[in-house]
């Protein structure tokens, strides 16, 4: 009957409708009245919009905003009025809302190894969202991350496909329910396929699996999710090409072979796939405004945040030319249809009748996120059985991320990026030292960031805080060649942590991270070290398990176990389980207790002086007649990061990167924030170029830099790709 019903209201639609139905602009450039007026099936909020702008609208004005979208679209010219579906990135919460609950990114979810919580938090997170009034949630990533230097590891459960199968059904049922109930939400599988397998981890780059791999490793939580009853798959940025079968498949959003002939036809997958954001563009031939190839392919809603108008004009043009054919684009009307009838949106109920909209007090399941942050924790080092430690001692706190909800929050918080404005942004939240003072007693806790003039002799404890600062997708603040030595980025984590080890006081480290990281550096300044990955809002999570128990006997004892291996040098990657010459520092499944035994001995911290990659002779012009100079690297179209041999060929007052063909913002936001300043800063005083590239693996451009050489010179360049 519903396949009648749909067949009816799909064969009395206009083209121009049908289109508009498989367009979904972003809230931040379309109103309600172009969803009425262009019959926009769907829109989005993608990280960084909110109602009228304004990142601390209530959960009120969220169901306010969708109510007007509702209502618009039932206010059409069409012969049946079909209600707009909006989509939102709730990566681990409702992570676009201010005051929501924020779990541990995925990441840390994998290390717990409790599918149940898996399911608990998925419904909690659908709860949340349809508070907001919204229906439909771009989760759960069910990426298989084979090479970490991925910048969206800490989307993925795990690096061994079976975490992510043995999770991928859990969440999907956790999120829909029954699809219809007032606290279900539509799920996304995303992105497929292949997200996580690319070449260098680089991010909409190429996957080289064989098909064999492509299925055993990367396809495994597709199938629980299918069975789960998923009903959107995101279609991914990635392209395959199977070299050892020798077959290029293409970009994902062109591939009929893999989107209609694998996951429609052979998997039978019969709900809707969504593509990317503006990733019709990547499309040979395509534009993010026009890409038939993506339609004829299998895409049936069209992710065009921005050029929504001109994708409508377009795609129609296209269908009336026969480049599209017209039992595709009711294929796809018919898909749409079908996932909003089954998510229960022709019921005639708006986004306010929804029993928990606007319910401020049921987006706060934090009991629950504090949980998940307890059994996430992994401990990775506790000589001397320096943990748990005793509630009433005097504990110094240092480190940039102990007082940073940004910082634990990591990317997919508040904004894309993750929000760089501390506490004001989580009013319903703890840090890390939050916890540490409700654990230890306000005033035992004393806090400095960087542990400048510091009597570390009058604490009986360290409690350092360090780690990753927020990135969201790209290659984070990595990049695909870089390598993994967290103190390359962020020499402050090295500095905090010599200011107070070898002072006579056991210095307990814990790493916010999103990846594992090569880190011997900061193992060998430490007594214990404890991976917290991205924890959420909940940082009591954490002193739970670093404090013994209020009464002084017993205590929460260490739970996760590593569902990603951590390198032993800074140059092991790609590293995965079940790889040939695996050898890793701790292994796939790694993790203490507070009853483990033995003590991690000192670790060889060295890194290459020449980076990871192989250093070439690259010829520099130099023009011998300026005081600043333009040096164009010739790089033949490579990726290059600058060498060490750098070093020996400038004497230099200053360098700066002049400019660079840089692809994407958070190129350019790499270069300034590490390259640049601190590169200047370091020359300035040394009046030379210093080895920067070998102690800073981020810093890639396609390239040009400017100096003041002398004159003609060859450079080394670590050639990347
Ligand atoms: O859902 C996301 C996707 O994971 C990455 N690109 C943007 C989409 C919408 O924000």
């Amino acid at each position: 009957a519903m396949e009648a019903r749909i067949a009816k209201i799909v064969a009395g639609m206009t083209l121009a409708q049908k289109i508009g139905q498989m367009t979904q602009p972003e809230i931040k450039f379309s109103t309600p009245d172009d969803i009425r007026k262009y019959y926009i099936g769907s829109v989005l909020n993608g990280g960084g919009s909110w109602p009228d702008g304004n990142k601390h609208a209530s959960a009120a004005d969220w169901v306010k905003l969708a109510d007007a979208y509702y209502d618009a679209s039932m206010a059409t010219d069409m012969k049946v009025q079909i209600p707009v579906i909006w989509g939102i990135d709730a990566m681990h919460g409702n992570s676009n809302m201010y005051g929501a609950t924020l779990f541990p990114h995925n990441i840390g979810l994998g290390a717990a190894r409790d599918a149940k919580l898996i399911g608990e938090m998925a419904k909690s997170v659908a709860k949340a969202v349809r508070a907001t009034g919204i229906d439909w949630v771009f989760a759960p990533t069910l990426a298989v991350v084979r090479d970490d230097r991925w910048g969206r590891t800490y989307e993925s459960f795990s690096e061994d496909p079976a975490i992510v199968k043995d999770y991928a059904g859990a969440y999907v049922k956790g999120l829909q329910g029954d699809l219809k109930s007032d606290n279900s939400v539509v799920a996304t599988a995303k992105h497929f396929i292949g997200d996580g397998g690319t070449a260098e981890g680089k991010d909409r780059g190429e996957n080289q699996s064989t098909m064999a791999d492509m299925i055993n490793i990367h396809a495994q939580g597709y199938y629980p999710a299918l069975q789960a009853g998923v009903q959107t798959v995101m279609a991914s940025f990635n392209s395959w090409n199977d070299v050892k079968g020798g077959k290029d498949h293409g970009k994902m959003h062109g591939s009929k072979e893999l989107l209609t002939d694998a996951l429609k036809t052979k998997m039978g997958f019969d709900g809707l796939v969504v593509s990317d954001w503006n990733a019709i563009a990547e499309v040979p031939g395509c534009a993010n405004d026009s890409c038939a190839a993506s339609i004829n392919a299998g895409v049936d809603m069209v992710m065009v945040p921005e050029h929504w108008k001109a994708f409508i004009a377009n795609t129609i043009a296209q269908v009336e030319k026969g480049e599209i054919p017209m039992a595709r684009i009711d294929d796809a009307v018919t898909r749409i249809l079908r996932v909003k009838l089954r998510a229960g949106l022709f019921d005639g109920k708006k986004p306010s009748q929804n029993i928990y909209a606007g319910k401020q007090e049921l987006l706060q399941e934090r009991a629950l996120a504090r949980q998940a942050v307890r059994e996430s924790l992994v401990l990775l080092k506790n000589n001397g059985g320096v943990l748990p430690l005793a509630r009433g001692k005097k504990i110094l706190v240092v480190g940039k991320s102990a007082d940073s909800m940004a910082n634990q929050s990591g990317g997919w918080s508040l904004t894309w990026q993750g929000t760089d404005n501390k506490n004001s942004d989580y009013p319903v939240s703890d840090t890390i030292l939050a916890g540490i003072r409700d654990a230890a007693g306000t005033d035992n806790v004393t806090f400095s960031e960087n542990a400048a003039g510091v009597d570390v002799g009058k604490f009986d404890a360290v409690i350092a805080v360090i780690g990753e600062t927020p990135y969201a997708e790209g290659d984070g603040d990595i990049g695909p060649s870089g390598t993994l030595r967290l103190t390359g980025r962020h020499p402050e984590d090295l500095a905090v942590l010599q200011a107070v080890a070898g002072k006579g006081k056991p210095v307990v480290t814990v790493l916010v991270t999103g990846r594992p990281l090569f880190v011997n550096d900061l193992l060998n300044l430490s007594d214990s070290f404890v991976s917290a990955w991205l924890p959420g809002t909940e940082g009591k999570g954490v002193s739970d398990v670093l404090f013994r128990k209020a009464d002084g006997k017993g205590y929460v004892d260490f739970h996760g176990k590593l569902s990603f291996s951590w390198p032993k040098s800074a140059c092991q990657s790609p590293l995965n389980v079940g790889d040939a010459a695996y050898d890793p520092l701790f292994k796939y499944g790694y993790g203490l207790t507070y009853s483990s035994k033995g003590a991690l001995p000192l670790l060889d911290a060295g890194y290459p002086a020449g980076g990871c990659g192989k250093t070439t002779a690259v010829p520099v012009y130099a023009p011998a007649d300026r005081s600043t100079y333009a040096l164009y690297v010739h790089s033949g179209g490579q990726r290059v990061a600058l060498g060490a041999d750098l070093n020996a060929v400038f004497k230099l007052p200053t360098v700066t990167v002049e400019t660079a063909q840089i692809n994407t913002q958070q190129d350019a936001k790499r270069l300034t924030w590490t390259g640049v300043a601190k590169l200047e800063a370091q020359a300035a005083k040394a009046q030379k170029l210093p080895a920067f590239a070998a102690t800073d693996g981020a810093l890639q451009f396609d390239a040009i830099v400017s100096a003041a050489p002398q004159g003609k010179v060859s450079v080394g360049i670590e050639t990347v790709e």
